[in-house]
């Protein structure tokens, strides 16, 4: 699809920074076997990351404000645009040599989400969307998948880990989400999760405890592609919470019923 000139940096961009980390990966692969581990190589792999990215992101458009993960927010000449990016989101999976990990870019304005981008440098996958304009991966445009019964749908969630204070709510969801499903996935990279529900190759995804930048490009490649998205606790703010909803439609509302329970 040829996208709007904004839509063109962000996926340069992204494509820039997967390069980076895809070359910093490979020496994450070699540092397991050191005593020391790959933990300070990564937080400096992530850092870079997003420095890169930062600068083409403002050099292309000086005046937008911008909130990453790794540095703290800047606030731009327009206050009605900002980018929001994770470097890399997967940390975990890319520490331990794991090949699931992207770069998320979004772009708000007026506090919505009017374009995202997801990019897997591994698999060389390219999600992206802006409002209006549907979802595609690649040059293939994308549908949520058109699965109609919990019961043969499988979704993706996040698990709290390192004493995150959800953990209790989440055990509760997946025991009454599990025996009413085909099966729930943590790959352990929320952006990825999303893009995997607007390609059809999840059903839903729900989570908590989330930020920003690890939603907000995922949530206009969802609905772009067709799928509900919404916060977990209804009206509540997404980005503001961190807590998240989405599935294909029909089985949104089963799905939602059976997790908002809790
Ligand atoms: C993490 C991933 C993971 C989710 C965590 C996030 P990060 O992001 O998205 O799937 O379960 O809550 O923190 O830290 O790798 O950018």
């Amino acid at each position: 699809m040829a996208g709007s000139a904004n839509l063109n940096v962000m996926m340069k961009t992204a494509r820039k920074a997967g390069r980076v980390l895809l070359k910093d990966f490979g020496e994450v692969e070699n540092l397991q076997v050191s005593s020391k581990g790959p933990g300070d190589f990564v937080s400096r792999a992530d850092k870079a990351a997003e420095a890169t990215i930062k600068e083409e992101l403002m050099r292309a458009r000086p005046t937008y404000g911008f909130l990453g993960e790794e540095d703290k927010e800047l606030e731009g000449d327009d206050p009605t645009r900002r980018w929001i990016v994770d470097p890399l989101d997967g940390t975990t999976n890319f520490l331990h040599g794991l090949p699931h990990w992207a770069v998320s870019i979004a772009l708000e304005h007026k506090g919505q989400i009017v374009a995202g981008v997801i990019y897997d440098p591994v698999k060389d996958e390219m999600f992206y969307a802006e409002k209006g304009s549907g979802a595609w991966l690649n040059e293939s445009r994308l549908r949520v998948s058109g699965r109609h019964r919990l019961i043969e749908s499988i979704f993706a969630t996040g698990l709290p880990f390192a004493g995150r204070s959800d953990l209790p709510q989440t055990m509760q969801d997946l025991a009454r989400l599990l025996p009413a499903c085909s099966g729930v996935r943590r790959f352990g990279a929320a952006s990825l999760d999303l893009a995997y529900v607007a390609a059809g190759r999840y059903d839903g995804f729900w989570e908590r405890g989330l930020h920003a930048w690890d939603l907000a490009a995922g949530i206009v490649i969802v609905r772009e592609a067709g799928g509900i998205v919404e916060p977990l606790q209804p009206g509540r703010d997404i980005l503001a919470d961190g807590q998240i909803i989405c599935a294909n439609e029909p089985v949104f509302e089963t799905f939602a019923r059976v997790i908002r329970k809790a």
